[in-house]
């Protein structure tokens, strides 16, 4: 939660104290656009830059490299014009909330800027409201120009939504009331509900195939495993998948034999019973893990927002090289479902990138990290690749489980495990907290707050790059393995 003053509403007009060093004239620009009220997107131009590198080959894969059906191109791209207008209106929309965020001391100071003229402006917080608002109308929009009224996407698709807007509340709470670190933790499996009651897709789990002889299975079903094969004799009928059940194994659709499937399955104990709670237990807590995950590998200007378009963009790639590998409708609606939420998701989260990148006028809240997380793990429950996402993950996994002394008390958790800044130098230096934003620090030596931001980001990059790899290799393995005709794989592209 923000350090913000909690006094009369006049305090935040008041200018900041005055200050007399060569940083003083960054300093004034921003001390003035706080005290008059307005900021500008000073970072649009490179933003655009960077985003045109992704857009561009993003969309020559949908439009050319595939053959996607002509209805599903039309939908994504009509998404995509809602989300390109959402990045104008969030544009537009920050500076106008940022007068009212500060009329209510909804504020923090830069902690990575202390000593600093920098480190006493009030910055604005919690303008993931913006975001989160924005991206609320555009996907309730969205739905009358994709879904008929009995579609059945269309209540998964609003109970997502519900989800989504239950956590940019829960996030808003936190981040005006200062809710107690282990009661954060609780707040995104509150906002799952909604999605969870109404869910009522798939509970299966695929075993990849070198595992399979170590777990007996080649499937876990969490849903309707109850020692028989019914559950799987019904889900053959309903995915009509060239006579074998499918499913996504780390990126790769691979296609298990139904016989195997059915011994394997049978193999399970009589009377051994999972219910669909186990799946829906499953899905709350990728949620709390996505959406934590993101709120604690922060604390660096642009880091929040910057994790969140890169994962966002990874997502997106995976998405259209599974449609246009697929010629499962089913399995291609899952993945276009998800693009319909990760696009205004992207898109949004650019715009405020204009305004948080380094040196931040405008902070993001825990109302843009809940909200961003949510959304992920909506999108990876939802368009069944939960796998696939927490690889995407990889480096919010590595902080998580540095964090694990300090989260569960076993070593004294700070309120804020942030580097040092030397006012001096303007360089941070890795604390003990264990953060890989720490670790970083310690491994590469002093660095300044952008540097680090944009080295954090490579590496997530980096990782994506390379369990894509490892996915592709793995699939070679299996195609090597395998009994050549039970298994179809599809190997990303
Ligand atoms: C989580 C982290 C905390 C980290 C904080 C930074 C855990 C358990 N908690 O706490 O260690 O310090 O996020 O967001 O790992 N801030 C900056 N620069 C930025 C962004 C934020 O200085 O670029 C500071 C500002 O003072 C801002 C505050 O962090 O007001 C926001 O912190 P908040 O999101 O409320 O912290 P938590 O999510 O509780
Ligand atoms: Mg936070």
């Amino acid at each position: 939660m923000t350090a913000r003053k909690r006094g009369s509403s006049n305090g935040a007009a008041r200018p900041p104290p005055k200050a007399s060093d060569e940083t003083h004239k960054k300093t004034e620009q921003i001390t003035a656009n706080s005290s008059e009220l307005s900021i500008t997107p000073s970072k649009l131009g490179q933003i655009l830059k960077v985003s045109a590198f992704f857009f561009v080959p993003y969309f020559y894969l949908i439009f050319y490299h595939y053959q996607i059906d002509e209805e599903l191109k039309r939908s994504i791209l009509i998404n995509a014009v809602l989300s390109f207008a959402g990045f104008f209106i969030t544009l537009f929309l920050i500076p106008v909330a940022t007068k009212y965020l500060l009329r209510r001391d909804l504020y923090g100071k830069d902690i990575n800027k202390k000593g600093t003229p920098q480190g006493s402006i009030k910055v604005p917080e919690t303008l993931g409201i913006v975001v989160g608002i924005v991206f609320l109308v555009l996907a309730i929009l969205f739905q009358s120009f994709n879904f008929t009224s009995d579609s059945n996407w269309l209540v998964e698709y609003n109970a997502a939504l519900v989800s989504i807007c239950f956590m940019i509340l829960l996030g808003f709470v936190d981040d005006v009331l200062d809710v107690p670190w282990r009661v954060k933790l609780l707040l995104p499996s509150i906002a799952a509900l909604p999605l969870l009651m109404a869910y009522a897709g798939h509970t299966t789990i695929i075993i990849p195939k070198p595992l399979i002889q170590y777990v007996g299975i080649g499937v876990l079903d969490l849903g309707t495993v109850n020692g028989d094969v019914s559950g799987v004799r019904e889900r053959r009928g309903a995915t009509n998948c060239y006579g074998t059940v499918n499913g996504d194994v780390r990126g790769l659709r691979c296609g298990i034999d139904e016989d195997y499937l059915m011994n394997s399955c049978c193999s399970l104990p009589a009377g051994f019973k999972l219910r669909g709670w186990i799946y829906k237990l499953y899905m709350g807590l990728l949620a709390v893990f996505c959406t934590n995950s993101i709120n604690i590998h922060a604390g660096l200007n642009g880091l929040e927002a910057g994790q969140t378009a890169v994962t966002a963009s990874a997502i997106l790639i995976h998405n259209v090289m599974q449609i246009g590998a697929s010629s499962d409708p089913e399995y291609k609606q899952a993945h276009a479902f998800s693009i319909y939420l990760v696009q205004p998701l992207l898109t949004t989260s650019l715009a405020l990138l204009c305004y948080n990148w380094y040196p931040s006028s405008v902070f993001v809240g825990d109302t843009y990290t809940y909200f961003a997380g949510m959304t992920m793990a909506v999108v990876g429950i939802l368009g069944h690749f939960s796998e696939t996402l927490l690889i995407f993950f990889l480096p919010q996994v590595l902080n998580f489980l540095l964090s694990i002394p300090q989260l569960s008390g076993y070593y004294v958790c700070p309120r804020h495990r942030l580097p040092r800044f030397d006012p001096q130098t303007g360089l941070l230096t890795g604390t003990d907290d264990g953060t890989l934003v720490n670790l970083f620090l310690r491994c590469f030596g002093q660095l300044s707050e952008k540097s680090l931001c944009l080295l954090l980001l490579g590496f997530q990059i980096q990782t994506h790059n390379i369990s894509e790899a490892i996915a592709v290799a793995v699939s070679l393995l299996h195609v090597a393995n395998a009994a050549p005709s039970s298994c179809e794989t599809r190997p990303l592209q």
